[in-house]
């Protein structure tokens, strides 16, 4: 009997570690600066969080160059070409990703002009 209850509890808990280990967070839509957007032409960003976990480490990004909480970092254009967050090192000012001039590769509804 507890023999069993033990097992049950132990494939209960493998079964939860792949969302553990994974993050398991889809995608994350960013539209905090959707005013700003919007002069500028452009929509919000969908950002694939479960496709950059699988081509870097979490601490590659957390905690150095995001919090990992959503909308605790502040993200604007400027830093970005400043070579923070997502123009860091190694990152989309990079050979390793698309460059920031490619808007429409991360904000959605960007106009022909734009793209
Ligand atoms: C390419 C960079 C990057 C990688 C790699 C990455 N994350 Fe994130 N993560 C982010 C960004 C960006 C956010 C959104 C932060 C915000 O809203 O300002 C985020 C958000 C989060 C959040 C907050 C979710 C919420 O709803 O508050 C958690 C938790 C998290 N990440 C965990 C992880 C874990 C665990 C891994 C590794 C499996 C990982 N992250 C890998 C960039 C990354
Ligand atoms: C690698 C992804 C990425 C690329 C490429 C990119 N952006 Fe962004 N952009 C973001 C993120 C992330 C935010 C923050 C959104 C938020 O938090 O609301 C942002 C925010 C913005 C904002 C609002 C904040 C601000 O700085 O005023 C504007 C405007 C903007 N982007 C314009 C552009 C334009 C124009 C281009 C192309 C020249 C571009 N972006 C390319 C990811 C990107």
């Amino acid at each position: 009997m507890r023999a069993k209850a033990r097992i049950i509890i132990f494939t209960m808990a493998l079964a939860a570690l792949p969302a553990i280990a994974s993050g398991g967070i889809g995608d994350i839509k960013f539209d905090d600066k959707i005013a700003s957007m919007k002069k500028a032409g452009v929509g919000p960003v969908i950002f694939p969080h479960g496709k950059h976990e699988k081509t870097n480490k979490c601490n590659d990004c957390h905690p150095k160059i995001f919090k990992d909480k959503r909308g605790e970092n502040n993200i604007s254009m400027k830093l970005n070409m400043d070579g923070k967050f997502c123009g860091s090192p190694n990152c989309h000012n990079s050979p390793k990703a698309f460059p920031l001039f490619q808007c429409a590769s991360c904000h959605t509804g960007v106009s022909a002009a734009k793209k």
